[in-house]
């Protein structure tokens, strides 16, 4: 079997390098790759070559423009990585019979009430990049190409920068932190997404009918100030250096920190759809979270 993979240094992307190995040949792509390859989706038409000279059997999609506060600013371009190209992937994968694996966002919904959303919730993104992460899922859905949309919320990895990373500098150097309390989600992996993938693939490609969209996040959820918390604490109980108290991080809304782009308040998913149809147990978001601080701390 071979599998195209774009996107593959983003946090998702390069979990899936090691989680997609198992299941055939990877041809992986940047969006500088070097070679005759493109995998540039600001040029939406030059991933159809791509996909023409490769002709693979799956293709996973983990590029995109995830600057959230940027796209408001850029959302052309925004538009261009998140729908254009994914829909010139989908059509050429309808007209390969290739599955395409592909990413969304709890950000296609506007996050009122408290409610868990299931896959057929009435959607209502705020911002550019949810508007155009739902315009992609749209194209996908559309193309008629057999496919697998995974929704996922507040992705981290060990590799880069990421939310848990900061608070462990920020907890080090200072006496008192603020922190958002009235979003609420679940801190996903990106590793979970890509052995979810690598797996839903495996058992879609024998039953085609579990091709659609699936609600993809870990178990449990919490808000940025609990996760912030679980990561400070679990960090000075392992005896590592953190300055500030934990009674001085203290709980804010939203509306603290204002920002370009409006954000979800509410980013439950019901991951109900996705369990029944794979078979498959999603660990609670503090069993990833406690593994990627023991990769980053040591
Ligand atoms: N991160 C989250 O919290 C989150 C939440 C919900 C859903 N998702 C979705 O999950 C998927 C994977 O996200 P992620 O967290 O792995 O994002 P990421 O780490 O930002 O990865 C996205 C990748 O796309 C690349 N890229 C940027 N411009 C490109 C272009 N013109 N052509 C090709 N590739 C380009 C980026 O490269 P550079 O880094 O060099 O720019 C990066 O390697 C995305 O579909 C995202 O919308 C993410």
């Amino acid at each position: 079997m071979k599998i195209l993979l774009f996107g593959k240094n983003g946090q998702v992307g390069w979990e899936l390098q090691r989680a997609l190995a198992p299941l055939g040949e990877v041809v992986a792509l940047d969006f500088d790759s070097p070679g005759p390859l493109s995998g540039n989706f600001a040029k939406p038409l030059s991933l159809a070559a791509t996909v023409r000279t490769v002709r693979p059997d799956v293709i996973v999609n983990a590029a995109a423009h995830t600057a959230v506060d940027k796209a408001e600013n850029e959302p052309a371009l925004a538009l261009a990585l998140n729908a254009e190209a994914p829909a010139v992937l989908a059509q050429e994968a309808a007209e390969l019979g290739a599955w395409l694996a592909h990413y969304s966002t709890d950000y296609v919904f506007d996050g009122s009430g408290d409610a868990a959303r299931t896959e057929d919730a009435p959607t209502g993104p705020l911002s550019v990049y949810g508007r155009s992460k739902l315009a992609g899922e749209d194209a996908i859905r559309a193309s008629g190409c057999r496919h697998l949309i995974l929704r996922t919320s507040w992705v981290y990895a060990a590799r880069g920068g990421n939310f848990a990373r900061t608070m462990l500098r920020l907890a080090a150097e200072r006496d008192k932190l603020t922190v958002i309390d009235d979003q609420i989600g679940a801190p996903t992996g990106a590793d979970l997404l890509a052995d979810l993938t690598s797996l839903m693939l495996r058992s879609a490609m024998q039953r085609p009918e579990l091709a659609g969209t699936y609600h993809a996040v870990a178990a449990g959820e919490t808000s940025w100030h609990g996760y912030a918390r679980f990561v400070i604490e679990w960090a000075r109980q392992r005896g590592h250096a953190i300055k500030v108290p934990a009674d001085a991080i203290a709980a804010v809304p939203t509306t603290a920190f204002p920002t370009p782009a409006k954000r979800p308040l509410n980013s439950r998913l019901d991951t109900g759809k996705l369990r029944a149809a794979f078979g498959l147990h999603l660990p609670h978001w503090q069993v990833g979270v406690e593994r990627m601080l023991s990769e980053v701390l040591g």
